[in-house]
């Protein structure tokens, strides 16, 4: 049985399939139908619902994530916060009041959303400006009033510095969630399970035990087999509450990223290290699929547009994988074998993954290039690594996600750099060579024609920004 907090009390969920979501029960169950559905698939931000948990200080913390695809067996010993829960004593929340006053919803149907991404902007304590406001509401779309005015309703979030009643009630709450006992499994009255681990050990052996179960991480992809009538589960092994598996640390070398840990957990630590994935990270899907996704469901899902994968090739990461009791390390480059097929084999998962430090001089240049550009899956990433070595490249690794089956490196792109002289003529060469490495196709997000422009230009931009820093490469103003 699932057990969370509603409506300030905790509230039992009993007899739910292991395929639930949060949006079905909060509106097929419970009839609460203030949380929107409109596109069922994590992209339009209608149905964000907040998260809150106790942070290791002790402290809640409140994330924003998309009902439609959240499990409802992963909210268990969390609080849930619905458009419902804002209001109090009769007085509109501040995010609601803004909304209204700065004339931010027409029709409503994203409004719920909206106001739910700003609950969770206002309380996620990080630099209020217009920029952390525009990345906050990245995942929400609105097709009616535009964004202004729901922007201007942000900036009077952002001006109110008074708190609020969710900040009297966080030691009650606190109190609330610790509480709540552990739950091992949940199970529907036809016998089959969600399972959630805490320990690697009982991962290892559930899987080994039945290796057609599905280990499910964030359910970002996993849900969507399910919203589209595709999935019906025997069994779910839940991996989200593995500590082991959602550590993120530095140990000698390098950094060694839980395969559990979600993008928003991972992204700081891979920051201080590596500055310029900044945008690449900044822009995985929104703050609500950053909020669940994790760096080993991305590796494992091995989609040929994933935005992990082609930083992982051009770092040389290694994975750690696990089955019963062996472990086993395999170079990222040997992990991805076909379309959608890795290496894993029946009853292995990743526990984690290893990325190497560069050396000092080496340069991490990161492109995503998207038909829209917030809250968009690649038509072509690359990730460049080199270093300059006697006026010479060294140390290459290009790797791109959009340009093949498999995210994948340019080999003979990087025989050309490897040694070559380090100018735009030998950058000219390798691009040209990227048309032995990859024969795109055309699809939804890109033709291959373009794919292999870009793919060039791409490495064109990468040694421009290294040696003329101070030119601009992207377009900020039109007119
Ligand atoms: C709206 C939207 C936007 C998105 N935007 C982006 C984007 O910009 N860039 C991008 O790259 N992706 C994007 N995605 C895809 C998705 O969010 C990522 O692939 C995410 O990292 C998957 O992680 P997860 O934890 O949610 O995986 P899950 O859905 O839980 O699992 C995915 C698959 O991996 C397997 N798996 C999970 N963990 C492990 C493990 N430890 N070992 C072995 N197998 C495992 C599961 O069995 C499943 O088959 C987007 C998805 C949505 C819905
Ligand atoms: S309904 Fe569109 S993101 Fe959930
Ligand atoms: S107010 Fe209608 S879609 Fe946003």
């Amino acid at each position: 049985m699932t057990t969370f907090i509603l409506d300030g009390a905790l509230h039992t969920a009993s007899d739910q399939c292991p395929e639930t979501t949060v949006l079905e029960y909060l509106r097929e169950t419970l009839h609460r139908t203030g949380t929107k559905e409109g596109c069922a698939s994590g992209d339009c931000g209608a149905c964000t619902v907040v998260l809150g948990e106790e942070t290791e200080g002790n402290k809640l913390r409140y994330r924003s994530i998309n009902a439609c695809i959240t499990l409802l067996g992963t909210i268990h010993g969390k609080q849930l916060l619905t458009i419902e829960n804002l209001a109090c004593g009769g007085n509109l929340h501040i995010c609601q009041q803004a909304m209204i006053d700065e004339h931010g919803s027409q029709c409503g149907f994203c409004t719920p959303g909206i106001v739910m991404s700003l609950f969770a902007h206002s309380k996620s304590g990080a630099d209020q400006g217009r920029n952390a406001l525009l990345h906050s509401l990245s995942g929400n779309l609105c097709r009616c009033t535009g964004y202004k005015p729901i922007l201007s309703a942000g900036s009077l979030v952002n001006m109110h510095s008074g708190g609020d009643h969710f900040d009297s009630l966080e030691l009650e709450v606190l109190k609330e969630l610790r509480a709540i006992q552990p739950l091992d499994s949940a199970e529907d009255a036809d016998g089959r399970e969600f399972k959630i681990c805490t320990d690697i050990a009982e991962v290892a052996t559930a899987l080994e035990r039945s290796p057609q179960a599905r280990l499910v991480a964030g359910s970002t992809d996993y849900s969507l087999e399910i919203t589209q009538g595709l999935a019906t589960p025997e069994l779910l092994i839940s991996v989200g509450r593995v500590k082991e598996m959602n550590t993120c640390e530095a140990v000698s070398g390098g950094l060694r990223i839980g395969a559990a840990a979600t993008l928003t957990e991972a992204t700081p630590l891979l920051l201080q290290h590596w500055p310029s994935l900044e945008e690449l990270l900044l822009r995985f899907g929104s703050p609500q699929i950053r909020n669940q996704a994790t760096i080993g469901g991305n590796v494992a899902n091995a989609s040929p547009v994933g935005d992990t994968p082609p930083v992982l090739l051009a770092l040389d990461a290694t994975v750690e994988l696990r089955k019963g009791v062996a472990t086993r390390t395999l170079p990222i480059r040997e992990f991805f074998n076909s379309y959608k097929k890795t290496a894993l084999e029946s009853g292995e998962f990743i526990v984690s993954i290893f990325i190497p430090f560069n050396h000092n001089d080496a340069t991490v240049r990161a492109y995503k290039v998207t038909k829209r550009f917030e809250d968009d899956i690649s038509a072509v990433c690359m990730v460049a690594h080199w270093s300059k070595v006697n006026n010479r490249f060294a140390d290459v690794r290009v790797a791109f996600g959009g340009m093949a089956e498999i995210p994948s490196r340019g080999k003979a792109c990087e025989s050309v750099l490897e040694g070559s002289s380090f100018d735009l003529q030998t950058i000219d060469r390798a691009a040209l060579a990227l048309s032995e490495d990859f024969s795109p196709i055309d699809d939804l997000r890109a033709s291959a024609t373009y794919r292999k422009r870009l793919a060039g230009n791409l490495l064109r931009r990468a040694f421009l920004a290294e040696t003329c820093p101070d030119s601009e490469l992207r377009v900020t103003e039109y007119g």
